[in-house]
């Protein structure tokens, strides 16, 4: 396990007695693209994430990354954006934010490593600014609470990994629950923690292995299409503050006025809004089979209406399609890339994997992997027995 890496490897540098903390990723059951929009989602944060060594420090601090076998030190009075290590400036944002709001922070040492796949769309840049947030809260009795160490790290993904995030990836690395994900009000950050009982079904990841470079600057593009649709709305319905206050009927009354691709996304989000709050439900009630309903139909508007999916996203849904044994399929995440969540019944995963990894070979000539994924709990303190 990769926290007994983090141990001992901290031990090894620095001849010190770490704190753990374990950050987890997250993977989404519905509402992609609805976080920023003030809406609906249903994340879960996964047993898979990024572990972390922190003890306090005399002299100066480092903070080394396992992965790459890279050690930084950063200025912590004035923790600039660098351009390499590219990693280094998640953690960099954070110490900005906790020195912009007057906390103290001394010299610390810091190991970190993950067993989450890069880009693969499992939120890997949320664990690592949620773990280290929370680490340093503890090491330091920062007093923040879980919410403003959320609004730090989105902060920091915001301003120095330059990704105009919701508060969806954050937010569930921060708060999930073993056993659960939960549906949040991205408005008003209200939650609610849904039992994940699948019964005989298990969620299981396709990863494409692409991840194609439009991802960044699409999905900042798709925030700016969304806030003109807003803009064009609100002129017909002044109570319209975000695409959460419209309504199919508002936007089929605008439909004129606004340019096909504005429309399509708002059609989308509007859409997808709604098939988060009729999921619960059909969670509520143990309806796997209308819930995967609704990760095929988000699946088709996030390709066909808000086009952020891609030719290996869409191949590997439609593998899934043809699987009496998958109930549903849908990619998550931003897009352009990553993985598809499969709703999938236990006794068929083998042979799925099997023909879906030849078939995908095939046609792209390159690999997929796949994980199956137990939604987990929020970063915290890792305690060895
Ligand atoms: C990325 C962002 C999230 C969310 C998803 C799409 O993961 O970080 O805030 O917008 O894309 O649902």
């Amino acid at each position: 396990m990769a926290d007994h890496t983090v141990k001992s490897k901290f031990k090894e540098l620095y001849q010190a007695e770490p704190l753990l903390i374990h950050a987890p990723g997250r993977i989404n059951l519905i509402g992609e693209h609805t976080d920023y929009n003030n809406g609906f989602v249903m994340p879960a944060a996964i047993h898979m994430g990024v572990q972390f060594a922190f003890a306090k420090a005399e002299k100066n601090t480092s903070i080394y990354s396992l992965k790459y076998n890279q050690s930084y030190t950063p200025n912590l009075a004035n923790p600039v954006k660098v351009a390499q290590p590219v990693w280094v400036n998640y953690f960099l944002g954070i110490i900005n934010q906790i020195n912009a709001r007057g906390l103290k922070l001394d010299n610390f040492n810091c190991v970190f490593d993950g067993d989450l796949p890069t880009g693969a769309g499992l939120s890997s840049s949320a664990a690592m600014e949620c773990g280290f947030v929370f680490g340093l809260n503890e090491l330091f009795q920062l007093g923040l609470t879980q919410l403003e160490m959320i609004h730090i790290a989105q902060w920091s993904e915001h301003n120095y990994a330059g990704v105009k995030c919701g508060i969806m990836d954050q937010f569930s690395s921060m708060m999930g629950k073993d056993k659960h994900a939960f549906m949040l009000d991205c408005r008003s950050l209200e939650f609610e923690y849904l039992p994940l009982d699948l019964g005989d079904y298990t969620l299981l990841l396709c990863d494409t292995n692409v991840k194609h470079s439009l991802s960044s600057s699409e999905y900042n593009t798709r925030r700016k299409e969304c806030q003109q649709g807003v803009t064009i709305i609100s002129h017909e319905f002044a109570k319209v503050k975000s695409l959460r206050d419209v309504t199919p009927a508002m936007l089929e009354a605008c439909k004129e006025k606004l340019p096909a691709i504005i429309y399509n996304r708002c059609k989308f989000v509007v859409e997808e809004n709604n098939r988060v709050v009729e999921a619960s439900a059909d969670l509520k009630r143990g309806d796997l089979v209308a819930f995967g309903k609704k990760m095929y139909a988000a699946h088709a508007g996030l390709s066909k209406l808000y086009e952020v999916s891609c030719a290996e996203l869409d191949y590997l849904v439609e593998l899934a399609k043809a699987e009496p044994e998958i109930l549903g399929a849908r990619m998550i995440g931003g897009g352009f890339g990553g993985c598809t969540l499969n709703l999938i019944h236990q006794n068929s995963i083998e042979r799925f994997l099997v023909s879906a990894k030849a078939a995908y070979y095939n046609k792209f000539g390159i690999e997929m992997n796949s994980y199956r994924v137990k939604p987990g709990k929020g970063t915290s303190v890792v305690s060895f027995g």
